[in-house]
């Protein structure tokens, strides 16, 4: 039984398919897990608490304020208790609240509670989810850290076709155990040297030339590293986020100091990432003094940039793993696929940054991953979920 002494709380909002929960509550006891069951006031009539508490086998929470229940579990005990927090359905309304962090009720006051992890089975009208309301939040949601799984495609109770059904019990039992089960950590004993954020080339000692990269995507790579087990080293350009615990961390600026700290920690490598946009060119001489403004116009003489990522892929000892990201605004496929075979990589990231709210600076993105042989498309999720994937995906090729 893969979700055995596993604790879930399943949350309940007002949608049609909460007729579905008997069913999906039915077959996480069968994998021999505890569930509690919590329903919004809307939900009660779609289904009843009677029918919950029969199928669980446990009264149904539906207050905050219910003295009784209170000398009993304090309700917001169950935000302790509970491995993982499933809201199915979860409607456009309950989706909107916790995008906006409302807790106006028990079960959107136990997600805000929660240390644990919190997924939603989305359900609703096909128009409404396509909503770019419903859309935006749901990004908001996903870049929180929330699992969303679903909706699937098909007639909808109103008699719409289109996405907004439900998952079936079956399949949000699947993924309750894929999020639940141990986590296994495939790149224990290895290191993984990440560069990110963007590189700073001086003009004069006030002036530089840069890019937007904020260092959230490379960040969100260390930090998924770590978790999945490695030795992590960061090779960051300016920026103004925090790094991760436990990483060993370099700070630099220009693209020449990002290189000579690449090749430093290369060799030692299992797994190179070029995520940092780094300044394909610099000033051929950074002035000594600020330069004064001349005249209408102003050339600048630039020079090439050392190529990092193509440098520590054609090393002949000691090579890592070497995976590049390809930030395009067109012609993402052609470009990215150009890159992965001129600069020699293993790997690469395409990035389509020609989206708004994707790509450079934001919370949110997506991309393609290329191999020689193989492709796989992530949709949009938080930089954070997205790293995790990459990572999983990087570690899956070695040895
Ligand atoms: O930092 P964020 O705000 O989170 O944004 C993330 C990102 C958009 C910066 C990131 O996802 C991304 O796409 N990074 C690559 C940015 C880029 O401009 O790549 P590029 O196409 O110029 O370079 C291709 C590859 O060569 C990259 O791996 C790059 O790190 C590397 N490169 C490029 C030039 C150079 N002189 N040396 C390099 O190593």
């Amino acid at each position: 039984m893969n979700l055995s002494g596993k604790k879930i709380v399943v949350g309940i909002s007002g949608g049609i398919a909460a007729y579905k929960c008997a069913e999906l509550v039915r077959r996480l006891k069968d994998q021999q897990c505890e569930v509690k069951v919590v329903m919004t006031d809307s939900a009660k009539h779609f289904i009843t608490p009677l029918t919950m508490q029969a199928v669980s086998g446990e009264p149904v929470s539906d207050s905050l304020l219910d003295p009784s229940a209170e000398a009993a579990m304090g309700h917001i005990e169950f935000a302790k208790w509970a491995d993982l927090i499933l809201i199915a359905p979860a409607t456009s309304n309950i989706i909107a609240k916790m995008a906006t962090g409302i807790a106006d009720d028990l079960l959107t006051t136990l997600i805000l509670a929660t240390p644990a992890k919190v997924a939603i089975a989305p359900a609703m009208n096909q128009q409404m989810f396509a909503h770019p309301a419903t859309q935006r939040n749901l990004k908001t949601l996903a870049s929180d850290g929330m699992a969303i799984w679903g909706p699937g495609q098909g007639e909808q109770a109103c008699g719409d076709i289109g996405k907004g059904r439900m998952l079936e019990p079956n399949e949000l039992v699947e993924f309750c155990t894929s999020a639940l089960k141990p986590s296994v950590q495939p790149l224990l004993g290895k290191v993984v040297t990440i560069t990110a954020g963007p590189t700073r080339e001086a003009l004069d000692p006030v002036r530089f030339i840069s890019n937007h990269s904020s260092g959230k995507m490379g960040y969100g790579l260390a930090e998924a590293a770590k978790k999945l087990g490695a030795t992590v080293n960061l090779i960051s350009g300016p920026v103004k986020i925090n790094a991760p615990n436990g990483i060993n961390l370099s700070h630099v600026n220009s693209a020449v100091e990002m290189r000579d700290e690449a090749l430093r920690l290369a060799t030692e490598s299992d797994i190179f990432i070029g995520c940092a946009a780094v300044a394909d060119y610099r000033a051929a001489d950074i002035a000594e003094q600020k330069i004064k403004k001349q005249g209408d116009e102003m050339t600048l003489t630039l020079v090439k940039n050392p190529d990092i990522i193509a440098e520590v892929a054609s090393l002949t000892r000691n090579r890592p793993y070497t995976v590049g990201f390809a930030a395009e605004t067109q012609n993402v496929e052609q470009y990215a696929l150009g890159k992965l075979k001129n600069k020699k990589l293993d790997m690469i990231c395409a990035n389509d940054v020609s989206q708004a709210g994707l790509g450079f600076n934001s919370d949110n993105n997506a991309l393609t991953l290329f191999w020689h042989d193989e492709q796989i498309s992530l949709p949009t999720s938080g930089k954070k979920e997205l790293a995790l994937t990459v990572v999983k995906a990087i570690a899956s090729k070695l040895d």
